[in-house]
């Protein structure tokens, strides 16, 4: 299924059969933009023992956290950016395909959140982080807009996702749009086209239409790919 409004424009499916039909009709994206699954959840039995783990549901598990990045390769354009949240522990393996993939390292960018979740302050710091890697297509010249008067800090510091973000219950793993805003004003400019192969309830969709960019993205679930064509529309 496909929702074409012209300035956005959304796919339900599987990325990897829809990167191959958009490699086809030749479409290629100034940027792409992503938060794919950290595939952090787990089955747990502890709930009666107070120790309910984290899971988000059956899209964070046993996910591939990699073999979708070299079909990405051929939609950007010589110089394009690309930006893919993840846990740390995953890191290198993203790096390391980007690497495989043509594409060259260029930083990591780091949200600090203001108001994480609690965890038990006797065992363990607070994560009070989420980042994502930043890398370039090689053979272009990259777009890097410097909004402050010295130099740019890595560094986007914003509360957790609010409630007046989310409707319908919104998505457990929802993108605040001030954080995917922060990264569309220096990434990107007006009027380029960015993808989000994993859009969810389509925060990079709204921080684009805000900003002024052309977006397309790619969601399995349908309940997520319905928030997702909401949110966008509502945010127009
Ligand atoms: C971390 S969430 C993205 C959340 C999003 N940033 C937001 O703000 O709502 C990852 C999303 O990828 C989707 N997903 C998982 N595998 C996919 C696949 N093969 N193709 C497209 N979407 C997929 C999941 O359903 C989930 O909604």
């Amino acid at each position: 299924m496909v929702i074409d409004k012209g300035d956005y424009k959304l796919y339900k499916g599987d990325c990897l059969n829809v990167l191959g039909g958009l490699k086809t009709l030749g479409v290629k994206f100034d940027a792409i933009i992503t938060d794919p699954p950290y595939n952090i959840s787990r089955d747990n039995n502890f709930h009666t023992m107070g120790r309910a783990g984290i899971d988000f549901g059956e899209w964070d598990k046993d996910f591939d956290l990699t073999s979708w990045i070299k079909p990405c390769e051929p939609l950007l354009k010589k110089g394009g950016n690309i930006v893919i949240f993840n846990d740390w522990k995953n890191m290198s393996y993203i790096v390391k395909a980007l690497e495989e993939s043509g594409f060259e390292i260029k930083d990591l960018i780091r949200w600090e959140k203001t108001n994480p979740m609690p965890r038990n302050r006797d065992r363990r710091f607070i994560t009070d982080y989420e980042f994502a890697v930043w890398a370039v297509k090689k053979g272009g010249k990259w777009t890097f807009n410097r909004l402050n008067d010295t130099y740019e800090r890595p560094k986007i510091v914003c509360g957790l996702t609010s409630k007046g973000e989310k409707i319908n219950g919104g998505h457990p793993t929802q993108k605040p749009i001030e954080v995917m805003e922060w990264i569309i004003n220096r990434l990107t400019n007006e009027g380029d086209l960015v993808l989000d192969p994993f859009c969810g309830s389509g925060s990079t969709g709204i921080a684009c239409t805000n900003k002024n960019r052309r977006f397309v993205g790619i969601e399995l679930e349908e309940n997520y790919f319905n928030m997702a064509s909401e949110r966008i529309e509502n945010s127009k």
